[in-house]
């Protein structure tokens, strides 16, 4: 065989694989990714001010071993998120949703707020969106105890509204708390509200995505760290086109690219 015939055959079983995970509906063509991350300068910003950071947290997840993070994750969950009352959306939450994965992970995504199987449940991306979520983590490779995942609130809106910015403000602290332990190597935003409360901007989700952009300082050690904003799953499945889904692996394929990620074999 050919080095080129060899290439087709491995691009053919790459492609086998992602279908077998993602189902073949999901699998599309793909504008691939060609925006290189910013040079690390903090970029300019349109600042929504509903955004910023309370004193920094004085633990610095560069310093802690994978079980200082946990143990720094679950001591801010049960001292604080699980108990707070600082907006009204705690009096209709079943459970604080704070989060779930690997405390020392490289990749975090951060969603907009937990829904109904997410406040049932107490757990992040349960509910149908979650599932296509954990399906798109699969494609990359990667399984969801690989990953963190948090969301800009941690208790239900109401019906399913967006955070309000003074909702996103009272939890604002705990989600660069959350960063400033795990620390990851990249960010996904999933979706507006998390697009632009982390990155500052009002700038939409379909002129950010698919083009890194760089955290702004908002906690300590988080600057630079590269995010790469793409839809919403839920997005995704209200618009389950071949154009949405195609870039939305495209911009998960640049994060699997940035992380050194290799496409899962059969
Ligand atoms: N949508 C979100 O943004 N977060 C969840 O945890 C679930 C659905």
């Amino acid at each position: 065989m050919t080095q080129n015939s060899t290439n087709l055959v491995d691009t053919a079983r790459q492609l086998l694989a992602i279908e077998s995970i993602l189902g073949s509906d999901w699998l599309l063509p793909v504008s691939r990714n060609k925006n290189p991350l910013p040079p690390l300068q903090p970029a300019e910003h349109t600042s929504t001010a509903t955004a910023t950071a309370e004193a920094p947290s004085p633990t610095v997840g560069d310093t802690l071993s994978p079980e200082e993070k946990a143990a720094a994750l679950a001591e801010l969950n049960q001292s604080e998120v699980n108990n707070c009352k600082k907006c009204p959306l705690h009096q209709t939450r079943n459970h604080v949703v704070f989060g779930d994965g690997d405390p020392a992970a490289g990749l975090v995504f951060v969603g907009e707020g937990p829904g109904a199987d997410e406040d049932a449940t107490g757990k992040p991306f349960v509910g149908r969106a979650g599932e296509l979520l954990t399906r798109m983590i699969h494609a990359m490779g990667l399984d969801r105890q690989q990953v963190f995942i948090c969301n800009i609130v941690k208790c239900r809106p109401p019906g399913n509204r967006n955070p309000a910015p003074e909702e996103v403000q009272a939890c604002w602290n705990y989600l660069i708390r959350q960063l400033e332990i795990i620390r990851p190597r990249v960010i996904v935003t999933l979706g507006n509200p998390a697009t632009q409360n982390l990155l500052q901007t009002r700038v939409g989700i379909t002129k950010l995505r698919g083009n890194w952009q760089r955290l702004p300082d908002i906690g300590n050690g988080l600057a630079g760290t590269p995010v790469m904003p793409t839809f919403h799953p839920s997005y995704i499945l209200r618009r389950y086109t071949p154009e949405i889904r195609g870039k939305a692996w495209s911009d998960l394929q640049a994060v699997m690219q940035q992380l050194g990620l290799t496409m899962p074999k059969k």
